[in-house]
């Protein structure tokens, strides 16, 4: 294969590739060149032809449906720059809805927050950066995650204390201020999980018995005792899911519900308030 200029190859690649688009080609050359944009569009450097080869099979991988932060192990999340890997899922946009809520319910004094299936310490680490004074837990029954969620705090400089645990086994009654969780919720049977994209996922990190709803309502009842009175619960779902977590939320004794859309205008987050006599 011989030299050819970068800005060449991205047009030829966008150009025949099936799944890459123009901006995954340009993000797989600025990485592995290690170079910005500015360089790339100003200098066109020339790929040499071992650049070309290990190129061309980047782009094979993303052809195959392996997410493109999978293949960077990097994704841009709330204000963080995440590691990831296929040990955790790649932090999804509609996720930052539940920072913004959390953000706005809640003034800036102290608070014990947890967040539950932190994954790539995602939600957690948002929060912690955001609020300085908020003593932040996050843990994940995966040890593989939490290591990319320790490596996250490091990565950002941002302060948080990590804990293996099976939902809230780990912890005492009346713990957190707040519970936030994004769990998995996607029913075993959906054929969406066997689709380009989520097939690179951890299988542990997306599906869950029960029409999706299992782990959503262990969190929900565990979360009744671990929480502090006036304690609030955050929860992502299904867009179809609203109904069933709602129901939930008052089978366990939670009152004040909120309901939160996504940038589609689908429900996408419940809230619940615990109060205790
Ligand atoms: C949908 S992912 C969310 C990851 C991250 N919070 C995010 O929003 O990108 C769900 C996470 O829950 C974790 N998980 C699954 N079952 C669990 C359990 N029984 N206890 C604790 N964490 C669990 C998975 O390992 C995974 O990291």
């Amino acid at each position: 294969m011989n030299e050819r200029s970068s800005l060449n190859q991205i047009h030829n690649i966008s150009k025949d590739t099936r799944l890459s688009t123009k901006l995954d080609v340009e993000l797989l050359i600025l990485d592995l060149l290690k170079i910005d944009k500015n360089i790339l569009y100003r200098e066109d450097p020339v790929l040499s032809s071992r650049q070309l080869k290990e190129l061309e099979a980047l782009v094979r991988r993303r052809e195959q449906g392996e997410p493109l932060a999978y293949i960077l192990k990097s994704k841009g999340f709330w204000s963080l720059d995440l590691f990831v890997d296929e040990n955790v899922l790649v932090p999804r946009p509609e996720t930052e809805i539940i920072i913004e809520k959390i953000l706005e319910s809640f003034d800036t004094s102290e608070k014990t927050v947890l967040d539950l299936g932190t994954g790539s310490g995602a939600i957690g680490l948002s929060l912690s950066k955001e609020r300085k004074d908020w003593g932040v837990f996050c843990s994940d029954i995966s040890f593989d995650a939490i290591k990319v969620a320790r490596k996250n705090k490091y990565k950002n400089e941002v302060d948080a204390i990590f804990i293996n645990s099976d939902w809230l086994e780990a912890y005492a009654d009346n713990t957190f201020d707040i519970i936030v969780s994004n769990p998995p919720y996607i029913d075993p049977d959906d054929p969406r999980i066997h689709s380009d994209g989520l097939k690179y996922e951890p299988i542990h990190a997306l599906i869950s018995g029960q029409k999706g709803l299992k782990d959503i309502e262990t969190i929900i009842c565990q979360s009744q005792e671990v929480l502090v009175n006036k304690g609030s619960l955050f929860i992502e779902h299904g867009h179809d899911q609203s109904g069933e977590v709602e129901l939930l939320l008052e089978k366990y004794n939670f009152s004040d519900i909120r309901k939160f859309q996504d940038l589609n205008g689908d429900d996408r987050v419940c809230s619940g308030k615990i109060f205790k006599c």
